[in-house]
């Protein structure tokens, strides 16, 4: 949706003078799309079917849980987690442009046609809140909301949000409560290089390249009690 939008607004601007009727048409035609669309599609969400996805998760449920919070901290939850991260994350994995040896198998037997509703599933569900080790929470906080701009690590929550959010449209997942183990296990990939599915702009190995390990240890643990 986005990307057709775009698309109409550069032929609005190189090709049409806005003079031109067929330009205003256009325009309007732009307008009246987006009016229309339910506002899943606005906030850049994949249309898939949660009821649907339910069943083609069952087999993810063994490590992700039932409803997306999974018990084991090296499993990532992915309840409210945004359908456009999991199915993107999916993808990749497919693609074999992220590695892990038991999800590269998990999303190898996974139909491109199911992506979206299994992906639409996981997004529907609540995150288990969870709670921050004490011990670590405060230095966590410090680089979450301020970053450390001696070593040029931007504040996590300029992209993941106040209360780790995220944003959908941006390609900003959430990280909300997610697992301390997991998360500094994808910090310390992003910093090795054994992650590289932030692409070209390499945004977070870039920022991880510049985090200590305690700094990660930390991070992971505020993020971890993040609601
Ligand atoms: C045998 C256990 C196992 C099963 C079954 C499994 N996964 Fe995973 N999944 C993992 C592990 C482990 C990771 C973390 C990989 C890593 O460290 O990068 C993961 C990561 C993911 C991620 C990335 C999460 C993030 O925040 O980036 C998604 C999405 C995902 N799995 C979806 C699924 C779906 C959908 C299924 C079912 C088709 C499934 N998984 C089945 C173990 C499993
Ligand atoms: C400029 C925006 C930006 C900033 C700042 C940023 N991130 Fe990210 N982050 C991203 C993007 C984009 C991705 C998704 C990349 C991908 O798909 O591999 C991501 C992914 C992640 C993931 C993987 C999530 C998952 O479910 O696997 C973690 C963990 C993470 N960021 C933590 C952090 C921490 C901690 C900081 C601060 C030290 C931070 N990020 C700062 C944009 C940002």
């Amino acid at each position: 949706m986005i990307s057709i939008t775009m698309k109409l607004k550069d032929m609005k601007l190189k090709n049409f003078r806005l003079a031109n009727p067929m330009a205003k048409n256009i325009v309007a035609l732009v307008a009246a799309v987006l009016a229309l669309a339910p506002p899943a599609m606005a906030e850049g969400v994949t249309s898939g079917d949660a009821a649907a996805g339910q069943q083609k998760a069952a087999t993810c449920a063994a490590c992700h849980g039932m409803d997306g919070n999974s018990v084991n901290p090296q499993w990532p939850s992915l309840a409210g987690q945004h359908a456009s991260y999991i199915a993107d994350t999916l993808a990749a994995f497919k693609a074999g442009t992220r590695s892990d040896v038991l999800m590269n198998a998990q999303a190898m037997i996974l139909p491109d046609a199911d992506l979206a509703d299994v992906a639409a599933y996981f997004a529907a569900q609540s995150p288990t809140q969870r709670t921050a080790d004490p011990a670590l929470a405060e230095a966590g906080e410090r680089i979450y909301r301020g970053g450390d701009m001696e070593n040029e690590v931007s504040a996590c929550m300029a992209c993941h949000g106040p209360t780790g959010r995220g944003n959908a449209p941006a390609g900003y997942p959430s990280l909300t409560g997610q697992h301390s183990v997991y998360t500094a296990k994808q910090l310390n990939d992003y910093k090795s290089g054994a992650r590289t599915s932030d692409g070209d702009q390499q945004i977070m190995r870039n920022i991880a390249a510049n985090l200590s390990a305690e700094q990660i240890e930390a991070v992971a643990a505020y993020i971890q009690g993040l609601r």
